[in-house]
């Protein structure tokens, strides 16, 4: 059960304040009759609610997969740049974020929810989720470098050590440019890039490919996104299965 007001509120139908108006000036009505306070109690999923005569369900959780396109921030709001929630046209919830960073030039696989506990999941590397990237390289990718990504390379700046994990370093085209997969478990700041940084070589192409269970759609071009099945809620262990 759940006060009208922030049921309404949830969904995006306005601030607690617009929503408690539009109650009051009779806009709103549950199971077809008009609703009389805003501290109404719903049965979400049970109660019909409807603002102005459109109906407005209720989703306590949200996940949806995008292909970030380049040029677009992983933030929730920015003043400046369009962010990663801002592509995500359907959305119902006003709560969404996205679930880990992408660069502003790194496209691929991202995951837009509320669900704040499978973020944490997903995201703390004591929790060793893979994240697989796939990446063009200027200059040519060495089994050095195979061998230097699986005993964790030194990513620290100005003098700091900064080890990282382990990563598994797949050479997939060796040459003037590179193609390579990567899999690594954490997510720091500019990772990918800084680990081939230290081996003294630049990522010109990054694209996330997979986290834990979760794939990137191939049919998704970038910009593009859709909701996540059942199957794969169930695989990255969503707390909304519904
Ligand atoms: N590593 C990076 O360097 N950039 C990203 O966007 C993601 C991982």
């Amino acid at each position: 059960m759940i006060r009208l007001d922030k049921y309404l509120a949830d969904m995006g139908a306005g601030t607690r304040q617009e929503v408690k108006r539009k109650i009051r000036k009779g806009l709103v009505s549950v199971n077809h009759k008009t609703a009389g306070a805003p501290d109404l109690k719903i049965r979400e999923g049970e109660d019909v609610v409807s603002v102005e005569g459109r109906e407005i369900g209720y989703a306590a959780y949200e996940y949806y997969m995008l292909n970030k396109p380049a040029g677009v921030v992983s933030a929730t709001t920015d003043s400046r740049d369009l962010t990663v929630v801002d592509l995500i046209q359907e959305k119902r919830r006003k709560d969404l974020f996205p679930v880990g960073r992408l660069d502003k030039d790194t496209e691929g696989l991202l995951l837009i929810t509320n669900d704040g506990l499978l973020a944490h999941r997903l995201l703390s590397p004591r929790c060793h989720v893979d994240k697989t990237y796939y990446a063009r390289i200027r200059g040519a990718v060495t089994q050095e470098d195979v061998l230097a990504f699986a005993e964790g390379v030194d990513i620290g700046e100005d003098g700091q050590v900064e080890r990282t994990m382990p990563g598994i370093l797949e050479v997939l085209t060796s040459n003037a440019e590179s193609e390579i997969r990567l899999t690594i478990q954490e997510g720091k700041y500019h990772q990918v890039k800084r680990m081939f940084l230290a081996v003294g070589k630049e990522v010109t192409y990054l694209r996330r490919e997979r986290m834990g269970t979760l794939v990137l759609d191939m049919d998704l071009k970038p910009g593009e996104y859709r909701l996540l099945t059942d199957e794969e809620k169930k695989g990255i262990g969503a707390s909304g299965l519904a």
